[in-house]
């Protein structure tokens, strides 16, 4: 039986378009998977506590040297490093905040990534195919302007390939805030443009997945 872990992260939860694309990838493969399993987490409803030194130290120590809180730390590392092990495929819708993504997205990041188990020569989820959602309200496409302050694939591609080995694929939704910010108004066609076609992108991934 086959499992998606799927992650979400706008902190908008009505007309966010990382959540409807992410949403239509989750449907397709629900189509392709009717016995599959979903973890679904939402990061921005349910927030992930940021990894503090309980949960970087214990990983140093033998289990019978931990503290209450260490072990407590070390119980959330798991579980989440429980879920992305056991994932055949992973969804991640994530917005561009300040050119980057979101802190929810980054508390999920720093638990989950651990040095000789998810993430060093090699890691534990090693080869997963991760779908990203990337939303964002302008451009920063090759030759855009904006294109220099682009950290959020530039950086998930690192992180989730690099370091987790994960197999990287990005859809990128742009222009999202044209019809609301009056300098980008002329780009409210190419907003519904590339919804459309992150939408029916999401749809073919998935299927093509299952294939
Ligand atoms: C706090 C905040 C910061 C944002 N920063 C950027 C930014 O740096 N660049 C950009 O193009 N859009 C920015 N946006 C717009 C979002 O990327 C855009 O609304 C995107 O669609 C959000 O994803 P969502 O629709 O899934 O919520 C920002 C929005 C918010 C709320």
């Amino acid at each position: 039986m086959s499992t998606l872990l799927h992650l979400d992260s706008s902190a908008i939860a009505d007309g966010s378009v990382s959540r409807e694309v992410s949403a239509a990838f989750r449907a397709a493969w629900q189509a392709q998977h009717p016995e599959g399993t979903v973890i679904y987490r939402d990061l921005a409803a349910d927030q992930i506590p940021h990894l503090d030194a309980h949960g970087i130290t214990a990983t140093f120590l033998p289990a019978e040297a931990r503290s209450a809180e260490q072990n407590a730390a070390l119980a959330l590392r798991e579980e989440l490093m429980a879920e992305l092990e056991q994932a055949d495929a992973i969804v991640i819708g994530t917005p561009m905040y300040n050119f980057t993504i979101p802190s929810t997205l980054k508390a999920w990041l720093d638990q989950v990534i651990l040095m000789g188990r998810t993430a060093g020569e090699e890691p534990s989820a090693k080869g997963t195919p991760v779908t990203v959602i990337a939303a964002r309200g302008g451009s920063y496409a090759p030759g855009a302007p904006r294109e220099p302050y682009e950290f959020v694939t530039t950086y998930l591609e690192k992180v989730l390939g690099g370091g987790l080995g994960l197999e990287v694929d990005f859809i990128v939704p742009e222009f999202t805030m044209a019809a609301q910010v009056p300098a980008l108004a002329e780009f409210v066609g190419q907003a519904a443009e590339s919804k459309a076609q992150a939408l029916e992108e999401a749809a073919r991934r998935a299927k093509a997945l299952a294939a």
